[in-house]
């Protein structure tokens, strides 16, 4: 049954129904909402507007529709509500015929939602935080079970300077360490209560919003009612902690895929995680990876939608606002389903080590050595920058590594080059000369790898 009875003599369209109800997607805040209109009828009996009795009716009624939400046994499709709110409501009247009808009293479906929807993204933030968590975690053990495995790193995709494998596994925790302190910013700033805001300018009834507050779960109680039952920014900002960490796994992704090609063949993905070609029978796909980078594309769609929809909205409650919710669905369900098969891919993987090092070894990766070489017997960077790249078409020419041209060649081209340059151009030599915080250098991975895995336990006790 409509919620606006009285002042309607006509029906409303079909068509009008399809574009108004929002049931079909708002059920998925159904404990939420009836955990907050339990808390309202507690706060409807402190004000004097339901007996003790009435409201531990109304209490318990509720409590066995909630069992039934949290076990996901309630069949939506059967109900033609309008929205999730009506649906408990009438539910309610059903049950307990006009004490039902009570419940809404004070109550505007704009705190309402307002309310339901905070209540809904700090749970979906709480499950993202230990898909996030998760997610560092199969990273840091990744990077210990290939801890000395060398790949090329890379700029411009360019071979650039060899890292460990365990230094790109630790960049990715660093992003996803800065995914997981956004949900946490995020938390603490949307953990206040719209519910007592009433449609737009606060309730009449003498309900006490800092106990709603808390009973909710929240820290607080929002501070303005237009602001209270109008705000979407809690919904924004899950959309953009979804996107900025979609984008992270995107990078991810890019970059195995690129690893796991048959031109570069760093390292093979697990059965479980690849699909195969249809025709032709040899290929081996990284399908994983690929959604995990495609999907990007909707969460950022979803993003952006909220905030042109949000624009041009005036004061207070609009019903345009009733399209901040399938995005956001969709966004949770999308970034959850990518940490979690994220999770397998980093487990699946198998590194070629020896690929790896070959292709580290090549590309003149160690040009830069040959550089800082000359600097130390005293030549100006500059000018060593020059001598390097000499030697680097001189190796081209030759087709040999730099530490494979003969010492002649090399002091051809600078007459300080000895013996000892072949020590520099070494791959762990070069490895070794990052030893600064942050570098690649293999004590300052050991040591990050150790601190990671140390914080990771921490983490988890927060998640
Ligand atoms: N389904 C609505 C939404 O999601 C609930 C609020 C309706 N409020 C109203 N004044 N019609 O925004």
């Amino acid at each position: 049954m409509a919620l606006w009875g009285g002042r309607f003599a006509g029906d409303t369209s079909a068509m009008f129904k399809r574009v108004n109800d929002s049931l079909p997607f708002d059920q998925v805040m159904a404990s939420e909402d009836i955990f907050g209109s339990i808390v309202w009828s507690r706060a409807l009996a402190e004000a004097g507007v339901l007996t003790s009795e009435e409201q531990a009716d109304i209490e318990s009624a509720l409590s066995v529709l909630k069992a039934q939400a949290d076990a996901g046994e309630i069949d939506f499709d059967q109900s033609s509500e309008e929205d999730i709110h009506s649906f408990v409501e009438a539910w309610l009247t059903d049950k307990l015929g006009d004490l039902g009808r009570k419940l809404h009293t004070g109550r505007s479906r704009n705190d309402q939602v307002a309310t339901d929807f905070r209540l809904w993204v700090k749970q979906q933030l709480l499950g993202l935080k230990s898909d996030v968590v998760a997610m560092i975690d199969a990273l840091l053990q990744c990077a210990s079970r290939n801890a000395d495995v060398i790949i090329p790193g890379y700029t411009h995709l360019q071979r650039a300077q060899p890292v460990y494998f365990a230094h790109w596994c630790l960049a990715y925790v660093e992003m996803l360490k800065r995914d997981v302190s956004r949900i946490d910013d995020l938390t603490a700033r949307m953990n206040q209560s719209p519910l007592g805001c009433g449609a737009l300018a606060g309730t009449t009834f003498a309900v006490d919003r800092y106990k709603i507050a808390d009973q909710l779960g929240f820290d607080s109680p929002c501070l303005n009612s237009l602001d209270a039952v109008s705000d979407r920014d809690f919904v924004l900002e899950l959309l953009f902690v979804a996107s900025t960490g979609m984008m992270h796994l995107s990078r991810l992704s890019e970059d195995l895929i690129f690893y796991n090609s048959g031109e570069a063949g760093f390292l093979v993905l697990g059965d479980d995680v690849t699909s195969g070609s249809s025709l032709m029978p040899q290929k081996k796909n990284p399908d994983a990876l690929e959604l995990m980078r495609g999907k990007c594309g909707r969460v950022f769609g979803h993003l952006q939608a909220l905030l042109v929809t949000m624009k041009g909205l005036p004061l207070a409650y609009n019903k345009d606002m009733q399209e901040d919710k399938e995005g956001a669905i969709d966004a949770v369900s999308q970034y959850h389903i990518c940490l979690r098969i994220g999770v397998e891919v980093m487990q699946s993987l198998a590194l070629n080590a020896d690929k790896c090092r070959l292709a580290a070894q090549q590309g003149y990766a160690n040009a830069t050595e040959l550089a800082d070489y000359l600097v130390e017997k005293g030549v100006p960077f500059r000018n060593a920058h020059d001598f390097a790249g000499q030697a680097v078409v001189m190796a081209i020419a030759e087709k040999s590594a730099l530490e494979d041209l003969p010492i002649a060649h090399l002091q051809s081209i600078h007459p300080e080059i000895n013996e000892d340059v072949y020590d520099w151009l070494q791959l762990e030599a070069v490895l070794e000369k990052r030893n600064q915080l942050g570098g690649t250098g293999h004590k300052q991975v050991t040591q990050a790898l150790y601190l990671e895995l140390e914080k990771l336990d921490k983490l988890k006790a927060t998640s």
